[in-house]
């Protein structure tokens, strides 16, 4: 979901639509905007993409504001509908709100609400902050005031935005869990879940804390807790600019976002590994002596970032010997899992936001254990609560599926694996340096796969008919295939499931039928040369059965050929950075289906790039 507010010298609505759009990539299902005009409020609201929002301004225009708020909302609470689209109304229509997350008590303060005859109009739990407001607006007069009075009262999670008719030029945020950014510009200024939806205007932005409200006018900001105790503000500078946020000439976002991998993992190693092939990883503030005593590691994250931390299970115990969990942050603070000071927890996450890691990063500080982020986005919600931070640098990653954000996530989990190894002086200190090594290259070979994937998008467009796709892969293979799977799922809405190889024998291959495609990812032949044995005699019982096997395998690797109906090389690298060269091909595969069949490349049906409730 993504919030805009505006107020200065330019077309409120204008402005506002400009910064939903920008704010797409987050993912949603319905748009709404109001403005402050003529002493008035009015508003507009549409389920589905802004397009349709577009065309109801188009039959029904709004009248021209410089103050205004919009938002594109991802549905919890209720349908996508016109009528559960934000903004939403009092019934006086003077006050105005959007929001982002979910109140828990909603339904009591409804009740009460309805109790004391206000009328609700739709099944949110958003609704109820307009009566609140309105109500307490009419008794003090001050929006800011009002929102911190409603705020004492929510339960759960929220960032909210409003508006009122009898407070021109002001526009009122307040935050608790969900990002919410202030935008300073010349006479103007911005209010958004993200600074892309107001970069085209000013880089000048001002981060708001946890449970702090902020009253923004033209000239300027004031932020306060939720008692009204002023809080110190925090400007900062954003480092990159609109284009980075743009297509540039890619027709989707997640094409770009794929062709940038060589520059996202070299940037993410820049700098981290000295000329002497010692790693400093300065920013990890998590002392060695810490790193060196810890007993265990848990990995928790979500969705493509959870696959990185599977990846990362497998470096991290074999380069540090420490045993290594990871996972899904959604089901980790459920189970009482075993934690304490000696356990180092490592918060994957792109966007920082991820409400289920952030539960689980909280859970696991309460148990004293010391958690360090691997994260994309500078300033945060997760990074700010943990221990310390490795930033991933891939750049604002806008396609839904992650692409680029998920590469640089397992160069930082290597990056870790091995400094954990570095610090404790393992007996696998040759091995380290040789890796190390190897992963300074590893953007160009990331780039030589990118140079060779015509072939990989012909055989995409081949299979645009087929119903299911299987994907086979063994040791850190295995999760490269859920990755694949996942992939799948996202953009083509194919069944695709991936499986470790070594379980086919125990069910899977009860679903080989006459040409079902089945991706298998091989291991080099050298090193780990049995696991790379046991795969081609895995290809060979599924071809026998009438599986179109579609090989991913090193250059040079010839045992192979025979039972691949399609061969897809990648360059030769060390076991265990091979997924970096072995995802890359799975995610052209994914994108080049789901333009085949149609879909939307960089926001599939029913998902979000940031999911910030639980
Ligand atoms: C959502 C996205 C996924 C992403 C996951 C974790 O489900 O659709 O692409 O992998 O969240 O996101 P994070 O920002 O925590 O890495």
């Amino acid at each position: 979901c993504g919030i805009v507010g505006y107020v200065g010298g330019q077309s409120a609505l204008d402005v506002v639509l400009a910064g939903l759009k920008r704010l797409e990539y987050r993912g949603y299902d319905s748009a709404g905007v109001a403005v402050l005009a003529d002493g008035g409020l009015a508003a507009a609201k549409k389920a589905g993409k802004l397009a349709n929002l577009d065309k109801e301004l188009a039959a029904r225009p709004l009248p021209a504001g410089s103050t205004g708020i919009g938002h594109t909302r991802w549905a919890t609470h209720g349908g996508p509908t016109d009528a559960n689209a934000h903004p939403h109304l009092d019934n006086a229509g003077r006050v105005s709100v959007v929001h982002n997350g979910i109140i828990e008590n909603f339904a009591a303060l409804r009740a009460e609400l309805t109790d004391r005859g206000h009328e609700l109009a739709s099944e949110t739990d958003t609704e109820v902050v307009a009566h609140l407001l309105a109500e307490s607006f009419s008794s003090c007069g001050d929006l800011a005031e009002s929102m911190r009075q409603v705020c004492r009262r929510l339960e759960g999670a929220f960032t909210l935005v409003a508006v009122h008719a009898d407070a021109p030029d002001v526009v009122v945020g307040a935050r608790r869990n969900s990002p919410l950014v202030v935008g300073l510009g010349d006479d103007e200024a911005f209010l958004a879940s993200d600074v892309a939806a107001f970069i085209a205007h000013t880089r000048e932005a001002v981060e708001l804390g946890q449970d702090q409200v902020v009253e923004v006018r033209r000239n300027g900001v004031q932020v306060t807790d939720f008692e009204g105790r002023p809080a110190e503000v925090r400007p900062y500078h954003v480092d990159w600019d609109a284009s980075a946020a743009e297509k540039g000439g890619y027709d989707y976002f997640m094409l770009k976002e794929i062709a940038e991998q060589p520059k996202a993992v070299a940037d993410t190693l820049l700098g981290r590994i000295g000329t002497d092939g010692r790693l400093s990883l300065d920013e990890v503030r998590i002392p060695d002596a810490v790193l060196r005593e810890a007993q265990k590691v848990v990995i928790v994250a979500c969705g493509t970032a959870f696959h990185a931390g599977l990846i990362a299970k497998y470096a991290i115990e074999h380069w540090t010997r420490i045993p290594c969990e990871v996972e899904l942050a959604s089901e980790f603070r459920y189970r009482d899992p075993i934690l304490d000071h000696r356990t180092l927890v490592i918060a994957i996450s792109q966007s920082g936001e991820t409400m289920d890691t952030l539960m689980a990063l909280r859970h696991a500080r309460e148990q004293g254990a010391k958690v360090l982020a691997i994260c994309n986005t500078n300033g945060s919600t997760i990074p700010r609560e943990s221990d310390a931070v490795l930033y991933t640098h891939a750049g604002p990653e806008v396609a839904v599926a992650s692409t680029k954000a998920f590469l640089t996530q397992l160069v930082a989990c290597y990056l870790v694996a091995l400094y954990l190894g570095q610090v404790r002086g393992t007996k696998w200190g040759d091995e380290i340096q040789a890796v190390v090594k190897e992963l300074a290259e590893i953007g160009t070979q990331v780039e030589e796969v990118l140079g060779t994937m015509e072939p990989v998008r012909e055989l995409a467009r081949g299979l645009a008919g087929k119903n299911t796709v299987l994907f086979l892969g063994r040791h850190v293979g295995h999760p490269v295939a859920l990755e694949g799977a996942l992939k799948l799922k996202e953009l083509a809405y194919m069944h695709a499931e991936g499986f470790a190889a070594g379980e086919l024998k125990h069910g899977p291959i009860a679903l080989i039928e006459e040409d079902l495609p089945v991706v298998v990812i091989v291991p080099s032949p050298r090193g780990r040369s049995v696991l790379h044995d046991k795969i081609v005699s895995n290809i060979q019982e599924i071809r026998a059965r009438g599986a179109r096997t579609i090989v991913i395998a090193e250059e040079g690797d010839e045992t192979v050929v025979p039972y691949a109906d399609h061969l897809v090389r990648i360059p030769v690298t060390p076991t265990l950075l091979q997924p970096l060269v072995a995802t890359v091909p799975l995610q052209v595969f994914a994108c080049e289906l789901a333009t085949a069949r149609g879909n939307e490349v960089d926001q599939p049906r029913n998902l979000a790039k940031s999911v910030t409730v639980e």
